[in-house]
């Protein structure tokens, strides 16, 4: 495997957002609003002038057809695509396209708490493992905003409850857990804060007043916690999409034919991609490819969003059903595999998309590079291995039904598991922010781990502690 260096003058479309020295936090507010800005003004300009629809329980069956895009990229528009699946209105509303109904309809479905957060990740409106993290953390930072003038304790209360829902809406994508534990440190750091101005308070009017102001400075804190959380991830993975081109195989003048599953751009993401990042640095940097997209049976993301993603990108590609990748790879029609993940444990085992593992095997029979890209968000350093990763099994109807038409007889018993984990032996490299990362990935993963903290300074990392589920309400 040998690399194509970078085209340097190709980076500033994955840079131009990301904005390459950030500081303080001023600065990241500053960039994140930016980036929702822009995100607003392209998702309408590749609408053509048509603004998404905004449902809710007020405006059941309201839709907007989203072809337009799919038009204008047939028609020669320049490669775009949205750099985030959600998006804050006026209000103070996160707006999250709701990505079942894609890519037939651009709906958006308004978060105004970390409930509503809750239900749009179970229900899978917004799903990837970065994008379902940066949509926790906003919404739990909305349900801190809302707490913001209740009495410390019952803000207290109201808030680890909004948590401990939010962690468990879906079990396997670590970024979850991750996103909403930084949140909280955050609130617990201006709570603590606040308390100890309080206590000073009983003996000075002054001082109480200013402690009195601090429910929405606590709430603010949340809200700077989970605007970085969405910054980094767009600086990161733009760093590991320029570190996965850098790795992809040398074939000669040939277009470099890529498999992928699932869906990792940037629905998945809430910014450029994971897998579908470095397929969109490839194309970028111009380098001749084509992309095999698997349908991803059965919730169909292939079909549904990786193919919709490559399209609006001018990206070519090629949708197959899942079990025809096995004839491709022995017809030797396949250079690499590239897939994102839910969770990298601390051996190197990834938990992915149901369907990775069997692409996996399928490589190595037939000597394909298998890359994995998860930035370091996706690591969970104290997950030992594969086995203590616990695997999300949803509902029968997902298999039943193809939208909403049954396919099999009524009462047909079904397993679901909508992930599986890759034993790290069939893993080539994993693609990390911090650089490409070669067996054995325990090592390689803490020590990425580290130097990723040390780049964004204590509270970016994948930190040990307790899951936030399990933190009790504080004794009122
Ligand atoms: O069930 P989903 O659609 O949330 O599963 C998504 C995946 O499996 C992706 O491959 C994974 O989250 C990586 S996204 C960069």
């Amino acid at each position: 495997m040998s690399g194509s260096p970078p085209d340097p003058s190709r980076r500033r479309f994955f840079r131009q957002f990301a904005g390459e020295v950030v500081t303080s936090a001023a600065q990241v507010v500053g960039a994140v609003a930016e980036v929702r800005d822009r995100s607003a003004a392209e998702a309408q300009a590749l609408l053509g002038g048509v603004e998404p629809v905004v449902s809710g329980p007020g405006t059941p069956g309201a839709r907007a057809g989203a072809r337009g895009i799919l038009e204008r990229a047939a028609g020669g528009a320049a490669p775009s695509g949205f750099r985030t699946p959600f998006r804050f209105d006026a209000a103070d509303t996160l707006l999250v396209i709701d990505q079942r109904a894609l890519p037939d309809e651009l709906i958006e479905l308004p978060v105004h708490n970390a409930y509503d957060g809750a239900r749009v990740i179970r229900e899978m409106a917004v799903r990837g493992a970065p994008a379902i993290g940066q949509v926790a953390a906003l919404s739990l930072a909305l349900s801190g905003w809302l707490a913001r003038n209740a009495p410390p304790r019952s803000r207290d209360a109201i808030v680890r409850a909004a948590a401990k829902h939010l962690a468990e809406a879906r079990p396997t994508a670590v970024n979850l857990g991750w996103a909403v534990r930084r949140v909280m440190a955050a609130y617990d750091a201006a709570a603590a804060a606040h308390d100890a101005a309080t206590a000073v308070a009983a003996h000075d009017a002054a001082t109480a007043a200013k402690a009195g102001a601090s429910g929405p400075e606590i709430a603010a804190a949340m809200r700077a916690e989970a605007d970085r959380i969405v910054f980094e991830a767009t600086d990161d993975h733009g760093r590991l999409a320029e570190h996965g081109f850098s790795v992809l195989p040398d074939v000669g003048d040939r277009e470099l034919r890529l498999l992928t599953h699932c869906n990792t751009g940037p629905l998945a993401c809430g910014q450029f991609g994971t897998a579908l990042g470095v397929i969109q640095v490839a194309h970028h940097a111009e380098r001749p490819l084509h992309v095999w997209v698997d349908e991803t049976r059965p919730y169909l993301q292939g079909a549904r969003l990786t193919a919709w993603e490559l399209a609006q990108a001018g990206v070519p590609h090629t949708l197959i059903p899942d079990v025809a990748a096995a004839s491709l790879m022995a017809a030797g029609r396949v250079d690499a595999i590239l897939v994102g993940a839910d969770r990298v444990a601390a051996n190197g085992d990834v938990a992915n998309k149901v369907g990775t593992y069997p692409l996996a095997v399928l490589a190595a029979r037939h000597g394909i590079p298998f890359y994995v890209c998860a930035p370091i968000s996706s690591v969970d350093l104290d997950t030992a291995d594969g086995a203590a990763i616990p695997i999300e099994e949803r509902a029968p109807d997902e298999v039943t039904q193809v939208r909403g038409r049954r396919i099999a007889p009524d009462g047909t018993a079904v397993w679901n598991p909508a992930f599986d984990v890759t034993p790290a032996q069939l893993i080539t490299v994993i693609v990390t922010e911090e650089g490409v990362l070669h067996p054995p990935f325990e090592p390689a993963l803490r020590a990425a781990a580290d130097a990723r903290a040390s780049r964004r300074g204590p509270h970016a990392g994948p930190r040990p502690g307790p899951h936030p589920g399990a933190v009790e309400p504080a004794p009122a």
